[in-house]
């Protein structure tokens, strides 16, 4: 460590939850930034408030990475002790603050890659931040560094209490649920969910914490985002690496073959914009990216209805090659949340075409989803597509085919599917006449 004589302070320019920060100089007259623990007027430094400014320090400065803020030089020994950090010229939030309506996708993407870079470093390192917010990335010499570890802790450490008095100033709009109901319970996933907050804000100007509306954000990212901010840590990127490659995989150009111009997405826009000469163009994308669960869960889910019906029309291979490949990631896992938003892409898919295989395949995985997940959303599409269906005979052996063979998930919908004017033979499996079914007059109870 340098000898700390060798640095003036010039003036104060913020006071912070629990540090003060000033500007000053070094002997050379190079801006530097020292920062205090933050006490009232005249008073010393409690012990508590010692411990945590010391093991700020030790993370910070142990942490050598391009994406986090370095430390120059510590002194303990002053009566008001502080460390020094280069000058930063500015942060993340003044950059928000200039973006009312999010800060450019290409500027947002590049930052936050470089933000989870630095958390993926850390994790690496052993060492959670658990305070990841927009004020705490500061902007230094136009690169992102993430900055005040005050809340940082080492995963072999004891588990430091998070009380209400070293939470700094607006820090709980961005933390993990389970990190406010108990500190020592938080882990990785706690930052992984605080970057999700963060990423929400620099792409719509809107702090998460007031609330989600994912129509702002572009579709690319919507799984990402919901999965980051899963409320359950269980549902969460399971590592700050899991997350990174899931974002390098949605940000990376699209492979664009010679007759490929764009991505699902974005030909899917233009077919629904009226551009039909694209629905081929589209098609060889699905087949090409069937076994993708990123582009299935991100961007086939989002194709519009009308887009599904040119596609079932005019390229009905590529639409059931799309629709069965979409189905083995609709029965894996996903943010329960999202359980919705794939009901509907099935229904629009069963809507939009005749294929009887692919529409085999959509009323077992809404039967089989609505009931695992206990989605009254998921039944209620189900019901829509069997009203579809039911008197027509073509369908009578498809049913009794889904029904024998899924028995086990059928009393979650049993009292509703009765009501459908569905051939005797399949309601009979409904009911389940085949089995003695005592003490079920009234129907089945739903929780
Ligand atoms: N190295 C720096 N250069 C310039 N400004 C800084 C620097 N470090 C902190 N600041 C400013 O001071 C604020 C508080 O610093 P921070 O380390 O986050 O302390 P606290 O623990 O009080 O939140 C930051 O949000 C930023 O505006
Ligand atoms: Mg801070």
């Amino acid at each position: 460590m340098l000898n700390m004589a060798t640095y003036i302070r010039d003036v104060q320019i913020e006071q912070g939850g629990q540090g003060c920060v000033w500007r000053g100089r070094d002997v050379e007259g190079t801006e530097v930034a020292l920062k205090y623990i933050r006490t009232s007027e005249g008073s010393e430094p409690t012990d508590e408030q010692m411990r945590r400014f010391e093991r700020e320090i030790s993370c910070q400065s142990t942490l050598r990475h391009p994406g986090i803020m370095p430390i120059l030089a510590a002194d303990f020994s002053d009566a008001d002790p502080y460390f020094v950090m280069p000058l930063a010229e500015s942060s993340l939030s003044e950059l928000i603050g200039a973006h009312p309506d999010g800060i450019p996708e290409d500027q947002a993407v590049e930052l936050f890659r470089k933000i989870l870079d630095a958390v993926v470093y850390a994790h690496s390192e052993q060492v959670l931040h658990r305070d990841i917010k927009p004020a705490n990335v500061l902007i230094l010499d136009g690169e992102p560094r993430l900055s005040d570890f005050g809340l940082g802790r080492r995963w072999d450490s004891e588990s430091t209490k998070l009380t209400k008095t070293n939470f700094g100033m607006g820090t709980f709009a961005y933390s993990a649920p389970e990190q406010l109901a108990d500190g020592h319970s938080a882990d990785a996933r706690a930052d992984i969910y605080a970057l999700g907050r963060l990423f929400y804000e620099m792409l719509t100007g809107k702090v998460a914490f007031l609330g989600v509306d994912m129509d702002l954000i572009p579709g690319r990212y919507r799984y990402f985002l919901t999965t980051a901010m899963q409320v359950s840590s269980d549902k969460r990127h399971a590592s700050a690496i899991d997350m990174s490659r899931q974002f390098q995989a949605i940000t990376r150009d699209e492979p664009k073959g010679p007759e490929s111009t764009g991505s699902v997405r974005e030909l899917a826009e233009l077919v629904n914009a009226g551009d039909s000469t694209k629905v081929a163009e589209l098609a060889q994308l699905l087949m090409l990216h069937s076994g993708d669960p990123i582009v299935n869960l991100q961007e086939v889910v989002f194709i519009p209805a009308p887009v599904l019906e040119q596609l079932a029309t005019l390229e009905p291979d590529a639409f059931r090659a799309a629709i069965l490949a979409f189905d083995r990631f609709a029965a894996g896992r996903h943010p329960w949340s999202f359980t919705d938003t794939i009901a509907r892409f099935l229904r629009d898919a069963f809507v939009a075409g005749d294929d009887i295989e692919v529409r085999r395949v959509i009323i077992v995985r809404l039967l089989r989803l609505g009931s695992s997940h206990n989605r009254f959303f998921v039944r209620e599409r189900l019901l829509e597509v069997l009203r579809l269906v039911a008197s027509d005979p073509t369908y009578t052996p498809v049913l009794i085919d889904v029904f024998a063979n899924n028995q086990d998930v059928i009393p979650f919908s049993r009292a509703e599917l009765l009501l459908l004017k569905l051939p005797a033979s399949v309601s009979a499996l409904i009911a389940g006449n085949a089995v003695p079914a005592a003490g079920e007059g009234a129907g089945p109870r739903f929780k």
